[in-house]
């Protein structure tokens, strides 16, 4: 049963380390803002997450370290030790096992399978190896429940499958693909292709260079103003504030966030860390068409993945981002409130009923014959 949703726990387990290593060096009391700076997130959500865990702070001393940390355990660990099988030994797998190796008593890699013969019938680290038709009677044995999958792509729902079907109710998935799994089995996706690409944005959104001076005054003065509205703001404003920039410029310009950051005492890349995370915030301008489309049900139903596809495509562009010519921005959304004509596109507030990928291609045709025109116009 889960008792709390996934990005809590994901909170609470951050907290925990963080905790941990506070204890070890003899630290008896912390803070709710101290915790927030751990994942970025609010004192307030701090204290919201440690309710589900049944603590709650005292205003002037905060909360005990050490008994915070063991009510995190009781919520978080299996009450004697997780027990772990490995699909896979390959590098990762192996990596894997040697990573977790008397590293946490409570969570413990038991067992791990290989399709190749070669590889079963070892012991890494004190974990033995058997082969993939062994899943069900090891399982059974060694009484796991969780199992983790770092197999290459084409065996992953193989390996999820063999999991579900020993009893497995937990899986950790390395692999770059999409496993189904019935209901009652949680999964973990860890895409790490993903995560470098995130990086390689981060990377360059912090490097990049303002458009030119003129449009960066202005934008620099109607930010300073924003900010002039909340002195002596803390993080608990990060999002209202990103939110007035978003509004008044269209976007989050690289200037902008350096002043939040210095205005909220707060390094960049922990701002890009909350700012990306909400996809209402943008950092590109938005084109001269503004293109949107709808992924809600009954969009989706209708073939709105086909003209985002389409769409993708003839752009060049990913949802969030701006063609280079900055003619269009394509922004993708749950539901526009129209379903009756779905599949919906919104081109500059401009909503199309029944778009098929031929018909948003024709729109899109016409934004530029558009943009053409007025270019001509204003030329004469
Ligand atoms: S689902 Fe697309 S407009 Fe409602």
């Amino acid at each position: 049963m889960v008792t709390a949703p996934s990005k809590t726990v994901e909170r609470l387990s951050r907290y925990r380390r963080w905790l941990e290593q506070k204890v070890a060096v003899g630290v008896t009391n912390v803070y709710s803002h101290q915790l927030a700076e751990v994942t970025g997130g609010t004192a307030a959500q701090v204290r919201r997450d440690l309710l589900e865990v049944g603590c709650s702070g005292n205003y002037r001393k905060g909360y005990g370290a050490r008994q915070l940390s063991a009510s995190m355990g009781e919520f978080l660990d299996h009450p004697n030790y997780a027990r772990v099988v490995l699909m896979g030994v390959g590098n990762l797998g192996r990596a894997l096992v040697s990573y977790f190796a008397g590293r946490r008593l409570n969570l413990r890699i038991v067992a791990a399978f290989d399709a190749n013969p070669e590889l079963a019938d070892q012991v890494l680290h004190g974990c033995p190896c058997y082969d993939l038709t062994r899943v069900d009677d090891v399982v059974l044995e060694t009484g796991a429940r969780l199992g983790i999958l770092a197999v290459p792509v084409g065996e992953a729902q193989k390996a999820a499958d063999a999991l579900v079907a020993a009893g497995v109710q937990g899986i950790l998935n390395f692999a770059p693909a999409v496993v189904e799994v019935p209901d009652h089995v949680y999964v973990e996706n860890i895409d790490m292709t993903m995560a470098l690409e995130k990086v390689a944005c981060f990377a360059r959104l912090v490097g990049q260079k303002p458009d030119n001076d003129e449009g960066r005054n202005m934008m620099t003065d109607e930010v300073e103003s924003i900010l002039q509205k909340h002195p002596g703001a803390k993080r608990d404003s990060l999002i209202a504030i990103l939110q007035e920039i978003q509004e008044s410029q269209g976007y989050l310009p690289r200037e902008a966030l350096v002043r939040v950051g210095r205005h909220l005492k707060l390094p960049l890349s922990k701002l890009f860390g909350v700012a990306t995370f909400y996809n209402q915030f943008r950092f590109q301008p938005k084109g001269r068409f503004h293109v949107m489309l709808c992924r809600g049900t009954a969009c989706h139903v209708k073939g709105s993945a086909k003209v985002l596809e389409t769409v993708m495509k003839h752009l060049k562009i990913e949802p969030g981002k701006t063609s280079r010519d900055r003619l269009f921005s394509l922004e993708v959304v749950a539901c526009m409130g129209a379903c009756a004509l779905s599949p919906v596109v919104c081109i500059n507030e401009q909503f199309h009923a029944k778009v098929s990928p031929a018909k948003v291609l024709k729109l899109l045709d016409e934004c530029r014959q558009q943009a053409q025109a007025a270019t001509v116009a204003e030329k004469k």
